[in-house]
């Protein structure tokens, strides 16, 4: 589904990706990619949606160079994003700003993410004016209008309660077995990734540091010394 080939980033001096090898398996899996703060894993997501270039490497997507597309491409060929920030619009009604997205996608099965997101009691609210939990449902219910075959999220869990987020991310791994998806999903809440996830991956420092399945990563004593011991 997504091949990251030696893939790096700069900024200035900071080396934000650094050689970056990850490969995302076909459909009904959700990929975890956790790590400290700094790094690399937004800039990660925002190579492999297009809104950065990197310095290095390539993004195949279904057998595909597609590191030098654009962010409106990819979304139109099935890679789709919710963000780190909720990236909804505060003054818009829920509903309105699906409708938005799905007349600009130009999908009409809007009932089906309402449904699979349970929005339909806040549908006439002002984004603004939902509790936070809620709004990141809206924000991956955007991301899911157009049927995406690969959804990518940063960290749908931040601001909620670890519970909410569990069950978020519940949420999410029958939503991607049920409709046969490829997710890959940013947290920093690593119960919840263990619990749900299929694959895990490792950043540190913008290198790859480990891939494999939650107790591989979970024992790995290298995950343990850059990351889950502090995290613990
Ligand atoms: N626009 C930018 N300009 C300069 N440096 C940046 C920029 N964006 C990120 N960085 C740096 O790149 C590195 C990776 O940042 P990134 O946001 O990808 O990390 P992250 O893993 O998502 O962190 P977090 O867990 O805090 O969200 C950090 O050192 C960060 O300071
Ligand atoms: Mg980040």
């Amino acid at each position: 589904m997504l091949e990251i080939a030696n893939l790096s980033v700069s900024y200035g001096r900071v080396r934000a990706l650094d050689g970056v090898e990850i490969a995302i398996k076909g459909a009904g899996a959700l990929h975890g990619i956790i790590g400290p703060n700094g790094a690399g894993k937004s800039t990660l997501l925002d190579v492999v949606t297009g809104r950065r270039s990197p310095s290095g490497g390539a993004v195949r997507y279904r057998g595909k160079d597609v590191t030098r597309k654009s962010v409106a491409w990819r979304r139109r060929h099935g890679m789709a994003r919710s963000f780190q920030r909720t990236s909804i619009f505060q003054d818009l009604t829920v509903r309105e700003q699906l409708t938005l997205i799905a007349r600009h996608l130009g999908d009409d099965r809007l009932g089906d993410v309402i449904e699979v997101m349970n929005l339909g009691d806040c549908l006439d609210e002002k984004a603004g004016r939902i509790a936070y939990g809620v709004q990141r449902r809206v924000d991956v219910a955007l991301a899911l209008i157009g049927r995406p075959e690969l959804l990518l999220m940063d960290e749908p869990g931040a601001g909620l309660s670890a519970e909410e987020t569990l069950n978020l991310f519940l949420h999410l791994r029958d939503l991607v077995r049920d409709r046969g998806m490829a997710a890959v999903v940013v947290e920093h809440d690593v119960d919840a990734v263990f619990a749900c996830c299929d694959v895990v991956t490792v950043l540190d420092l913008g290198r790859h540091l480990a891939t494999g399945a939650p107790a591989e990563i979970r024992a790995d004593a290298r995950v343990i010394a850059a990351y889950l011991g502090s995290a613990a």
